[in-house]
């Protein structure tokens, strides 16, 4: 193997960076051509290539977001698009392909191998939504459940003041890792994730006894994809049927998405980015390198993409007891 591209994909996520320098400078360390794609699949298509010296990767590994930017790509979904990004490849002479991303952006890359056998291409877990198999976590995950503990740890001091109950909506789309996680951190009075169902009669009634008790403010972590809803929605649903306490909702969003990445996450990102080059001239192909247990682990992308739904039943019971 003398050439291999890197691109990032699919939604930002901090240690994107990191992942990035690492591939390229193992890759240069082994005498590769490193050559770096403009707005993941989309600079595929369009043939927006960089090439990558060690300086081009210098003072980023603290850095959030992406240097080599990323899209959520419609026309890569297209049979035409990824005919031009083969073409590309093909003409610019790359044999290896990394993919730091998250499940979509790992199902684009196992198609874009199945229709170019030549190339090889392995998936980097990058995504603060840490659902994907094969790692423990994903890089990003620890840095974005940093920031809604600080952020929520900032929202407990004015709840508790007034005696408020807060809805704190945190990402995750299909995903309740982040809520559930940040969500025992910051000792949240109850956290909805969309892999177990809301019952909001239920929530009222733990909302009821914390009152009784003369709890001083009351957080409910939401992840977005929460099957009762958003945060708006379940507090709608909450006051008409409680309303002892004054409501406020609070949608973190996009902060969640940037910032500087933690120890953790720059650690991680090194180590997979070390990991994938590493693979792709050792011949392994349409795998994801993910750390389980402190060992590396390969994943085929098609499996990696599976979503986790059974979360942890301890951390949910726990989560429950802790909030009594
Ligand atoms: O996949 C990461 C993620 O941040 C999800 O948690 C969230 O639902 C989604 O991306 C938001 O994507 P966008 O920034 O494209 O709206």
């Amino acid at each position: 193997m003398k050439h291999i591209a890197v691109l990032t994909s699919g939604g930002d996520a901090p240690g994107m960076n990191a992942a990035i320098r690492a591939v390229v400078r193992t890759g240069l360390y082994h005498g590769l051509t490193v050559t770096g794609v403009v707005a993941g699949y989309e600079g595929l298509i369009n043939g927006d290539f960089r090439q990558m010296n060690s300086s081009s990767v210098g003072n980023i590994i603290g850095r959030g977001g992406t240097v080599l930017k990323t899209a959520r790509s419609k026309r890569f979904m297209e049979a035409d698009g990824r005919r031009n990004a083969i073409e590309n490849l093909r003409k610019l002479g790359v044999e290896g392909l990394v993919v730091i991303g998250g499940d979509g952006s790992f199902r684009g890359a196992d198609i874009l191998a199945s229709e170019f056998p030549e190339l090889r291409v392995v998936g980097i877990p990058g995504t603060i939504d840490n659902d994907l198999v094969g790692t423990d976590f994903t890089i990003g995950y620890d840095t974005a459940i940093n920031t809604v503990v600080e952020a929520v740890d900032n929202i407990r001091d004015t709840a508790s003041s007034h005696n408020r109950l807060f809805f704190v909506e945190v990402m995750g789309r299909d995903a309740g890792l982040i809520a559930l996680r940040s969500g025992i951190a910051v000792g949240a009075e109850a956290i909805l994730i969309p892999e177990t169902k809301t019952h909001v009669d239920r929530l009222i009634t733990q909302l009821e006894r914390g009152w009784k008790r003369q709890k001083s403010g009351h957080i409910i972590i939401v992840a977005e994809g929460d099957d009762a809803g958003g945060a708006f929605q379940i507090a709608d649903m909450v006051q008409k049927k409680f309303d002892k306490l004054e409501t406020k909702v609070v949608v973190l969003g996009h902060i969640q998405r940037g910032g500087n990445p933690s120890c953790m996450d720059r650690v991680l990102a090194t180590r997979l980015g070390y990991e994938a080059v590493e693979a792709l001239i050792n011949g392994q192909n349409r795998v994801m390198v993910g750390q389980i247990s402190g060992k590396v682990a390969y994943t085929p992308l098609t499996n990696a993409v599976k979503h986790i739904m059974d979360v942890n039943d301890t951390m949910l019971l726990m989560a429950e007891i802790m909030a009594l």
